[in-house]
């Protein structure tokens, strides 16, 4: 095993993550998930809240007067059919862990284990993020408004990656996911005869140059060394062959690295609907729900990120490299607005295969990974207190949340 750690830990944290796993729940649905949690920090004797629905929060208690450090991990599954063939797969028709987070919450209960057995050298309290609802990118933006992070002096967390080998930490400074909008465009023309065009004014026609020209927003608009993506993945118009659609209805995504690229391309998409709208004379009206914010790793807690992974899982086992961009977006990032922290890759690939990518109906982790992922969050927690306790983490947030 790549983690000292004692083997029947182990042994709780594989039977938790496979309970878990048998039993996942939707997001703001993890009623059992929680529970179970209680149970365990209860058998712990850890003391906890529940701010919200699903989801809790706990504290080990250290010195007064140093802020705590927070370790995460979040908690629901995705409404996927499992097809794994594990004998631990899913009992619940239609849903699954296919992310990992049943792997992230058994590892941060295994970290607490680890935790409480060196109480007595904690530098700062820790506090334990049962965090619901991620996979809606909005669980850490409700737990902040119920105060998860009072008190808090830092935060850390981490995701299992196949691309990764297992026992590998990747803590890299710089924008680690993108931010995620989801955006509704809807057009009304002038529903009429298929033969007679001139009468009417085209949604579908409409829709169509507003899907080309949004194309051309990151092609032709935005710098290609700064990612960032459009995507239309729904388009809805029209009943019958002979008549010209009167409404249409598009929904997509934008996705960046930075601020500035995200609020150019909203303000694109924004001028090529008032553009082809008075192109065609249609009403387009666009609607831009605000997601996650870009993911964004810097300051000391990185080097406390990297060092803590060095010290639990040895020197050669830390990882600088991500394979490019990720565009995904991961709601931590609301986190990291408010205090400063890191957000890592724990390496997860399954030995002699390339597995099967995460949110599919195969999605499959080594388990090996909740050794090294307990040792590092218990690691990074002892000394992200140390650097809170000695004021090495004056790093300012990001603040503005927006
Ligand atoms: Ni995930």
């Amino acid at each position: 095993m790549i983690a000292s750690i004692q083997p029947s830990l182990f042994e709780r944290m594989v039977a938790l993550r496979r309970d878990l796993h048998r039993h996942p729940e939707l997001s703001w649905q993890e009623h059992r998930t929680t529970e179970r949690l209680v149970s365990e920090l209860d058998r712990l004797g850890l003391s906890y809240e529940r701010p919200l629905p699903t989801g809790v929060i706990a504290e080990i208690e250290g010195p007064p007067d140093v802020p705590s450090v927070a370790i995460r991990a979040d908690i629901d599954a995705l409404p996927i059919q499992e097809e794994t063939g594990l004998a631990y797969a899913s009992e619940i028709p239609g849903v699954m862990h296919a992310c990992g987070h049943d792997a992230h919450t058994a590892m941060l209960v295994g970290a607490a284990e680890l935790l409480l057995s060196r109480r007595d050298t904690l530098s700062a309290p820790v506090r334990l993020i049962f965090q619901p609802a991620e996979e809606l990118g909005a669980g850490a933006k409700s737990m902040l408004e119920a105060g998860a992070l009072s008190g808090v002096g830092a935060i850390f967390g981490g995701h299992v990656d196949r691309h990764y080998p297992t026992g590998t930490v990747v803590a890299v400074k710089g924008t680690v996911n993108a931010s995620t909008d989801a955006f509704r465009i809807s057009i009304r023309g002038q529903q009429g005869h298929a033969a007679r065009p001139h009468e009417t004014v085209d949604a579908v026609v409409a829709g169509s140059l507003i899907v080309m020209a949004v194309q051309t927003i990151v092609s032709r608009e935005i710098d290609p060394t700064h990612p960032s993506v459009v995507s239309i993945g729904r388009f809805e118009a029209g009943s019958a062959p002979n008549v010209i659609a009167g409404t249409a209805s598009l929904a997509g995504t934008i996705r960046a690295q930075e601020l500035e690229v995200r609020d150019h391309l909203r303000r694109s998409i924004a001028r090529i609907c008032e553009s082809v709208g008075q192109l065609h004379e249609a009403d387009i009206k666009l609607e831009i729900e605000e997601g996650t914010p870009p993911l964004v790793d810097r300051g000391p807690m990185v080097d406390v990120a990297r060092s803590a992974a060095e010290a639990a899982l040895g020197p050669d086992r830390v990882r600088s490299v991500v394979r490019g961009a990720n565009m995904g977006g991961e709601d931590f990032s609301w986190y990291l607005q408010q205090v400063p922290g890191c957000y890592v890759r724990l390496g997860a690939r399954l030995p002699d295969s390339a597995g099967y990518p995460a949110h599919s109906s195969r999605f499959e982790i080594d388990e090996e990974v909740l050794a090294s992922g307990a040792a590092w969050f218990a690691e990074v927690a002892v000394r992200g207190g140390c650097a809170l306790a000695t004021g090495d983490a004056a790093e300012p947030a990001l603040g503005g949340a927006r």
